[in-house]
């Protein structure tokens, strides 16, 4: 186990070769699972387990390093990545109390039937005495679950932060503290943009109550942890903050070609303008990539064909997804091609219900595109320019 501070120790597992999480997130490199043991003069308490198929990794790692006694399993979080190994844990140490919030308690008994006997449900604020070292339990809801909460070392100033300031990024543990890492970056923005960007304004909040308490270290559950706290904490508060770029980001799909002149025609007009613009056809690109620049960007133009009077069906995934990641974005537009009749620019906006945006003039056009529908597209160019001004 790598030693973190005199008290801490990572007991976590690497998985390189998963390549989705939940069935929907791409992982270009895997994940971690990381656990962390926190060992005080009296008592020993262990910071969440692993998931379900990594559990003999933890055993083995917790019986290498003679660990025979554990008081206490702290699980900050229900998801079972986090909890799914916790009865093999609780058979192999069957004396250790599950110490967790009233609605992760809820979460665990449901998903892993553990019996109610094996909890010790604690409230925001409490303290949990290991000897010469204290941990304190912050309830953090909604990063990303209702159950999800913090646990702090108050001694070491170490703050354990459960999937909040993670990324699916894997580290072996002699390299595990990457703080300042370009690439690491790319992953924690990933990270961000795909499980926390729904809950940006709990992200925000928590961001600055950690400031509060100046910690020295940041522990999630996934990725390196940070003894340099700024790194991410920084990045954080640029993701999180409501001022987006001057970026436009255009998720399409064309059948024929012709949407595709338009978002391509569009692209040229707006860099024309100064503005960057981010093109994902939506039948190859990687979900994760569109929603890492949906992070900063401040229009959305949906590209799409006409299917069957509507808008085509992966343009109303893509959209789909957009309205669940709830980005920052303030203005939004469609442009398109059809052939002979229907309605996509409604049908997208009512998909995009969850978004504060302003819809602008879209460009929906019968067939290719002729001069006329260009001079269109070179208007909403022009228009998305003019607002960008106002950032
Ligand atoms: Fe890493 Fe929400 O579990």
């Amino acid at each position: 186990m790598k030693k973190i501070t005199d008290n801490i120790f990572y007991c976590g597992v690497e998985h390189h070769d998963r390549r989705l999480f939940d069935q929907l997130v791409p992982l270009p490199c895997g994940t971690t699972y990381n656990s962390y043991l926190v060992k005080g003069s009296e008592k020993t308490a262990l910071i969440d387990t692993v998931y379900p198929e990594k559990a003999e990794e933890l055993i083995n790692k917790l019986k290498e390093a003679g660990i025979n006694k554990i008081d206490y399993i702290i699980c900050n979080h229900g998801e079972q990545d986090h909890s799914g190994s916790l009865n093999e844990i609780l058979e192999l140490y069957p004396a250790a109390t599950v110490v967790t919030n009233a609605k992760c308690k809820e979460f665990i008994m449901e998903m892993l039937h553990v019996d109610e006997s094996k909890f010790k449900v604690i409230t925001d604020q409490e303290t949990l005495s290991l000897g010469n070292v204290t941990l304190q339990f912050l309830i953090s809801p909604w990063v990303h679950w209702p159950d999800t909460m913090f646990t702090y070392v108050i001694e070491d100033k170490a703050l354990f932060t459960t999937d909040f300031l993670g990324a699916h990024y894997p580290t072996s543990e002699k390299n595990i503290d990457k703080s300042g890492d370009k690439e690491l970056t790319e992953a924690a923005k990933r990270y961000y943009a795909e499980i926390m960007m729904p809950f940006r304004t709990f992200c925000a909040k928590y961001v600055k109550k950690i400031r509060d308490l100046n910690v020295k270290y940041l522990l999630p559950s996934h990725g390196p942890y940070y003894s340099n706290p700024d790194f991410i904490l920084d990045t954080y508060e640029e993701w999180t903050s409501d001022t987006p770029k001057n970026l436009v980001v255009i998720p399409y799909v064309s059948m024929y070609g012709s949407t595709e002149l338009l978002v391509d025609y569009l692209k040229q007009s707006l860099e024309e303008k100064g503005v960057e613009v981010k093109l994902f056809d939506l039948v190859k690109s990687d979900v994760g990539e569109l929603a890492m620049e949906l992070v900063d960007a401040a229009t959305i133009v949906v590209g799409t064909s006409m299917v069957l009077a509507g808008p085509h069906p992966s343009a109303i995934n893509g959209a789909y997804l957009i309205n669940a990641l709830r980005p920052k974005a303030k203005y939004f537009s469609v442009v398109g091609s059809y052939g002979w009749g229907g309605n996509m620019e409604n049908k997208l906006a009512e998909i995009l219900g969850n978004l504060k945006v302003e819809k602008l003039n879209s460009v929906i056009i019968k067939g290719k595109p002729t001069n006329d529908d260009f001079i269109k597209v070179d208007e909403l160019a022009e228009k998305i320019a003019e607002k960008h001004k106002s950032l």
